[in-house]
């Protein structure tokens, strides 16, 4: 039986740009299943991680409902929502933003602690997600004494290490070579099958999109669903 995890209808984001007012998303319906991977293509400045900003709550709508795990999180004030996000949402950025002065080990342990886990399962969890982004050896490290292709494989596991139920990727190999954002994607991809998540990446790459269940482009404020191969 296939869960619905996320739910939008009818979302409006405005900016204001002088006296104008500019519409960024324009009536955004969306539903993702439990356990699907959603491509997002779209133009630089499209509103893709506008809408992902909303998706996890950092930013507000000016309309429109987003239901995520059934709660609707529109209507949350900041303390909750911030719980909820610690609790069910993991993000991967395009410039990693780990903590600089923490190593990769702590970097992944972070969300753990902020949610109260046992010292013990901390360390469990911490150490399976080494060994599945293949990093065991360098937990001891800096984030300033990692490769780009590395930091990025720390910011998957620590997105991942609270077994949130969506991931959010926002053009997570965007400041990557291409051979090593191959090998992160890849990495991703597997990791978020065998973890069982739901996950919703923005990409410019087609070849990136075309790893996922679904692919998704967001036009003049709008999304439309894609299928097999089209002209971008
Ligand atoms: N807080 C803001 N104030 C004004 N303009 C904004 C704000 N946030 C985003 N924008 C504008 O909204 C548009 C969409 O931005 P963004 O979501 O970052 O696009 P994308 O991620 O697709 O490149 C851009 O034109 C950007 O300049
Ligand atoms: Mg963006």
């Amino acid at each position: 039986m296939t869960q619905t995890l996320v739910k939008i209808r009818a979302l409006h984001y405005r900016v204001k740009e002088g006296d104008q007012t500019r519409l960024i998303l324009d009536g955004v319906n969306l539903e993702v299943q439990a356990g699907e991977s959603v491509a997002l293509l779209g133009r630089s400045g499209s509103g893709k991680s506008t809408l992902l900003n909303l998706i996890s709550g950092i930013d507000k709508p000016n309309d429109g409902s987003i239901l995520i795990d059934n709660q609707e999180i529109t209507r949350l004030g900041e303390p909750a929502l911030t719980l909820f996000r610690r609790q069910h949402i993991g993000v991967i950025y395009q410039f990693f933003h780990l903590v600089p002065t923490l190593t990769v080990s702590e970097n992944i342990a972070l969300a753990l602690e902020l949610n109260h886990w046992a010292p013990r399962d901390i360390k469990t969890r911490v150490d399976s997600l080494l060994d599945q982004v293949g990093l065991s050896l360098l937990a001891k490290r800096f984030p300033d004494q990692l490769s780009g292709g590395e930091q990025q494989r720390v910011a998957i596991a620590r997105a991942l290490a609270h077994q949130p139920s969506l991931v959010l990727a926002d053009e997570p190999t965007g400041n990557l070579d291409a051979q090593i954002g191959r090998e992160v994607i890849a990495l991703l991809n597997r990791l978020v099958t065998h973890e069982g998540v739901t996950l919703i990446l923005v990409t410019h790459s087609q070849a990136v999109a075309q790893g996922a269940n679904r692919i998704l482009t967001l036009e003049q404020g709008q999304l439309a669903e894609r299928a097999g191969d089209f002209a971008w």
